[in-house]
């Protein structure tokens, strides 16, 4: 189906940072422990052809995504990798967990960081994951564009898409996150109070996940994008994410050779 772009409480200026840091905090216990075998592989395909020590630049991070996980016990993917979370809005607590977790090996940008001008100090390959569908077409081909102006790789993931079963498991979002919320860290008491007394959290994770896939690109959409940003070969496919039914839309930019 064609995609849709209903907003998403997420984006919304008005939302309390608090219930921010609820639906980000559920996506990367989500990004960490779904079954996306895959996704290491390639996303640690964006520093191919990089020196041995490099930064990768992580943009949209929320509350981190997959990155504790992949640079907390030594992976191959990501041998001599370090990575600079960023967001618009960071979530500082967040990031100090990550950067203890991890030793330092992930660390989280203080300042806001729009995906759109990323500052000169983030210097390194680009990643987004499960952040462009956020984005209207003119601001997602800004997004690519501005990679391109800084000459370096960018890649960008998705592991949601807009085919009829993605959108039926959604229904089971509330469900999940009633079961879940208990392992999701850090503790916080307004989680479960958002969560078991005033169900708001499910509800807004529920509406932002299935507003999500109605609004992934699908690998024609990138294709489109990316037409006229022709200095660099693009690389994009949809591919399974791991042993289940889920898959992940990709995309992987760098300079022509
Ligand atoms: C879906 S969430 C987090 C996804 C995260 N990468 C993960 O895997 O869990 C998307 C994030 O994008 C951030 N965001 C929204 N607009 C942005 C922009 N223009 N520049 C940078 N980050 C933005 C939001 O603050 C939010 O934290």
């Amino acid at each position: 189906m064609g995609r849709v772009h209903l907003f998403e409480f997420n984006d919304q200026p008005w939302i309390p940072d608090a219930w921010r840091r609820y639906i980000t905090e559920y996506l990367q216990f989500m990004m960490e422990h779904g079954p996306f075998d895959e996704l290491p592989k390639l996303i640690g395909r964006v520093c191919e052809g990089e020196n041995e020590d490099v930064q990768i630049v992580d943009l949209c991070s929320g509350s981190g995504g997959p990155w504790p996980a992949y640079l907390e016990e030594p992976m191959d993917e990501f041998d001599g990798v370090e990575v600079l979370l960023t967001d618009l809005h960071p979530n500082t607590d967040a990031f100090r967990r990550i950067e203890e977790r991890t030793d330092g090996r992930v660390a989280g940008h203080r300042e806001a960081v729009d995906a759109t001008e990323v500052p000169e100090q983030c210097s390194g390959p680009r990643t987004i994951v499960n952040g462009l569908h956020q984005f209207q077409a003119d601001t997602a081909r800004a997004i690519l564009a501005d990679a391109v102006d800084a000459g370096v790789p960018i890649g960008v993931y998705e592991v949601m898409d807009r085919r009829i079963p993605t959108l039926i498991s959604t229904l089971f979002v509330p469900l999940f996150v009633i079961l879940l919320t208990p392992l999701v860290r850090p503790f916080r008491p307004g989680r479960l109070f958002w969560t078991y007394l005033i169900p708001v959290v499910p509800l807004l994770i529920f509406w932002d996940g299935l507003v999500s896939a109605l609004r992934v690109y699908s690998p024609e959409e990138l294709r489109k994008l990316t037409a006229e940003l022709d200095e660099y070969e693009w690389e994009i496919d949809s591919v399974p994410a791991g042993k289940g039914p889920q898959r992940v839309t990709y995309l992987i930019g760098r300079q022509k050779q």
